[in-house]
């Protein structure tokens, strides 16, 4: 008897399922090298840097918040050019589930498919919070105002003008806007690449625009001291908070790797997904470095702290105040391909992982008119919006964290097996320096999970265990893989 736990699928049965052999509806491609590097950004730029950075820099790293952005990038830099050895080769939709199912097998594969429910479906939810409190703001600058109660989930609270103490019950806006993008992924209004430009050039040129126009502003007395020293307090500040502030906007960097998730959409993904992955984390790293340099120099870092939008506190700094609202539009629309792209994304893992057999048939149903996962997006919208109602930013941003990160370090790890196990398949890209760069891709994602905090882990470390029960209990005795396994060997 064979053990099946750690069955995989063969290279040329992944090639062949890419190439589209046997299948009658496959996706087109259609996506270019340029088209690529756009989704990417399209993904990457959202809630982590608008958000994320003020959190970052008023609880741990201060104005040092520019090193903890080059830490994650240096770090991103070593998973993305695993991935884009991986997407080269292996270029299909179900992304880093499938370079595991081809690597380490069966159980890995679907932790890493259950693991990514996390980085896409929690990940969604995290911007669609910070995405409800940009539209409060906008809201606001038109004199119309929300009750409190409809703008929080349960675990916030607000001090209102007169003193009074105002508790959360549901976060409104992130669920509808959860709900509306889901019902247009369901009727396949897909994101085309000419809407994911247009959207792209509106937050490239407001980060650019934020960055030209309040540089003239900067107070350098708040870059003074630039690394504040640590409180005695592990990643409260000095250099431990540097790495902290490293594992919180790491969150900013993801997305690159959804680019791979569109694969089986690319024109010559052997060369462009290469381009896209790197290209697209290479553009973010120098905007967001940038980016936090200017707000923490307009903006003393210590008044971030429980500052709901602290690129419009930044603003207030400059005359530019006909700025705010452009931005919060800016902003608003850009945080939503965020989340178009990561329920997108989402939605295609589980349609490889239910092809599979190891999840059930409704998560690949596709609609007969509309040829979407139609019930999948249902689910999911369910699932994201409960999420994003109910639970406050700082636990779903860090479960986001610690979940993708989790994936990145198993992907490196594929790399280096397949290069072993493997050494002869054809790779149009290959990672440099392996087996150093995947050691050290490892390495970094290993330490920027170590920062995260304890309650994250257990929630990591629960959510798996639910997963391993789900695996147990119903996917192995679905698995289409295990199945021919079994009927060969009988
Ligand atoms: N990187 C994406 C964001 O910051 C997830 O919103």
């Amino acid at each position: 008897m064979p053990n099946l736990l750690f069955v995989k699928k063969s290279i040329e049965q992944l090639q062949a399922e890419a190439a589209g052999i046997g299948e009658t509806h496959t996706l087109k491609r259609t996506l270019g090298a340029f088209n690529l590097v756009l989704l990417g950004i399209g993904a990457i730029i959202g809630a982590g840097l608008f958000s994320l950075t003020g959190i970052a820099a008023a609880h741990h790293a201060g104005p040092a918040v520019t090193l903890s952005y080059v830490l994650a990038a240096i770090g991103c830099a070593f998973a993305a050019l695993c991935y884009a050895e991986f997407a080269s080769m292996i270029p299909i939709a179900g992304s880093a589930y499938t370079y595991s199912y081809a690597t380490m097998g069966e159980l890995i594969a679907w932790i890493i498919g259950w693991d990514l429910v996390l980085e896409y479906a929690v990940g969604a939810a995290t911007v669609a919070v910070s995405w409800s409190r940009y539209f409060s703001k906008l809201l606001e600058s038109f004199g119309l105002h929300l009750p409190a109660v409809v703008m929080m989930s349960p675990f916030e609270h607000q001090t209102m003008p007169d003193g009074t103490i105002v508790h959360g019950i549901i976060n409104l806006p992130a669920v509808l806007v959860i709900v509306i993008i889901s019902l247009l992924l369901m009727r396949g209004t897909r994101q085309s690449a000419s809407f994911n430009a247009f959207i792209v050039v509106l937050k490239v040129a407001v980060i650019i625009t934020f960055i030209v126009l309040g540089w003239g502003y900067i107070n350098p007395e708040n870059y003074v001291p630039y690394i504040p020293p640590n409180t005695g307090v592990f990643g409260e500040f000095g250099w431990s908070g540097i790495f902290t502030g490293a594992a919180i906007v790491f969150f900013a960097f993801i997305g690159f790797d959804a680019v791979s998730t569109a694969a089986q959409e690319a024109r010559n993904p052997q060369k462009d997904m290469p381009i896209g992955i790197i290209g697209s984390l290479a553009i973010c790293t120098v905007l967001y470095v940038l980016f936090s340099h200017v707000l923490t120099g307009l903006e003393n870092y210590k008044n971030f702290a429980g500052e709901a939008a602290p690129v419009a506190l930044a603003i207030s700094h400059t005359p530019y105040l006909w700025l705010q609202q452009a931005i919060i539009v800016a902003i608003l629309a850009g945080y939503t391909s965020v989340m178009l792209v990561m329920l997108l994304g989402q939605s295609r893992v589980f349609y490889s992982v239910s092809k599979d057999g190891l999840l059930p048939r409704v998560f690949s149903e596709i609609h007969p008119r509309f040829r979407t996962p139609w019930k999948s997006n249902a689910l999911f919208a369910v699932f994201v919006s409960c999420l994003a109602g109910f639970l406050p930013i700082t636990i779903v941003g860090e479960m986001t964290s610690i979940g993708t990160l989790f994936a990145f370090i198993l992907v490196s790890l594929g790399v280096m097996i397949l290069r072993y196990t493997q050494p002869s398949v054809p790779r149009a890209f290959r990672t440099p320096w392996v087996p150093f760069v995947p050691i050290m891709g490892v390495i970094t994602c290993a330490a920027m999970m170590y920062s995260l905090p304890w309650d994250t882990w257990l929630r990591l470390v629960l959510w798996m265990a639910v997963g391993l029960a789900i695996y147990f209990g119903y996917s192995a005795k679905r698995s289409h893989l295990r199945k021919a396994a079994l009927a060969q060997v009988q």
